[in-house]
């Protein structure tokens, strides 16, 4: 079994953009600036965004953050988003999800300029992706499709189960593992809720993608040996062992189905660092676009 370390991957990838901005930043006397809007205090969320804005410190990017409160109206945060789509110093931007139920999600991605959505969720750019035309790429398949191609995986060919079809990991993840490309090429089986058939699909797969949220689902009687495994979980579990009073909890039952695996992610320190760098990548992008 060999483990896919996202942790040294992504660092990998970090000194490459550190280089590359230090080169840009001599030419022109600027760096990529990134900015990150966020609505009230959810608790993952404030530790998402606080390890993007870290991230952009690490490598040399500017970053802003934009904190708004949980009572802002939709057409007040609307307005933010105008200003961030008109503000020539920021290349890029994200809003972090989920936003407070009384605003639209959805509404909210459409008002995103498509050239500043670096987290790559406008319609525009899924829809780019599709027909596999350069774009941003949404941060976790974009940094799924990077392990696997940093760790040479063979993907042409393989039969790749996904498990849940969230627009931000399970559906575009399931279409960049079978678009005409490499890493892709692959089978795809996008599987959900209502699947009725799911074990005996993961029983055939050479791929499994992990993205439905609940701890330690796929166990060992469910895969086949020599499977590759990416698990997207990270559900948080009280852990008073921890300083934080809780730790990481992946999808897969990694201790049982490592045995089995041929490559597998660990929770933490799997995908989730590769999804961080990402955002780096696609900001990178926008700021040499402009
Ligand atoms: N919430 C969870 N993951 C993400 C992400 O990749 N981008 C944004 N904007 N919000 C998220």
């Amino acid at each position: 079994m060999i483990l896919l370390d996202g942790k040294k991957t992504s660092q990998e990838i970090k000194d490459e953009i550190a280089k590359e901005v230090q080169k840009v930043s001599e030419k022109t006397g600027k760096k990529p600036h990134l900015a990150v809007v966020l609505v009230g205090n959810n608790g993952a969320s404030v530790t998402y965004v606080n390890a993007k804005l870290k991230d952009c410190k690490e490598v040399g990017f500017d970053s802003t953050l934009v904190k708004l409160s949980e009572t802002i109206s939709e057409k007040e945060l609307l307005e933010e988003v105008h200003k961030l789509n008109e503000d020539d110093a920021v290349d890029g931007y994200i809003v972090q999800l989920p936003l407070p139920k009384h605003i639209d999600e959805q509404k909210v991605i459409m008002a995103i300029d498509p050239e500043k959505d670096v987290d790559g969720f406008h319609p525009q750019n899924l829809g780019r992706m599709a027909l596999n035309l350069p774009t941003f790429l949404p941060a976790t398949p974009m940094g799924i499709i990077d392990l696997l191609d940093r760790y040479n995986i063979e993907t042409g060919g393989k039969h790749c189960v996904v498990i849940g079809r969230s627009h931000i990991v399970g559906l575009p993840a399931s279409i960049l593992m079978g678009r005409n490309a490499y890493p892709g090429n692959a089978t795809v089986t996008l599987t959900h809720s209502r699947t009725t058939n799911l074990k005996e699909l993961l029983n055939e797969a050479d791929i499994i993608i992990a993205a439905l949220g609940k701890p330690n689902f796929v166990t060992a009687d469910m895969v086949k040996d020599g499977v590759v495994i990416i698990d997207v979980g990270t559900t948080r579990v009280v852990d008073k062992s921890k300083k934080s009073g809780h730790r990481l909890v992946g999808d897969v039952d990694f201790e049982k189905v490592a045995e089995k695996a041929s490559y597998i992610t660990p929770v933490p320190g799997g995908v989730g660092p590769m999804t961080r760098v990402s955002l780096l990548k696609n900001t990178l992008m926008a700021a040499r676009r402009k």
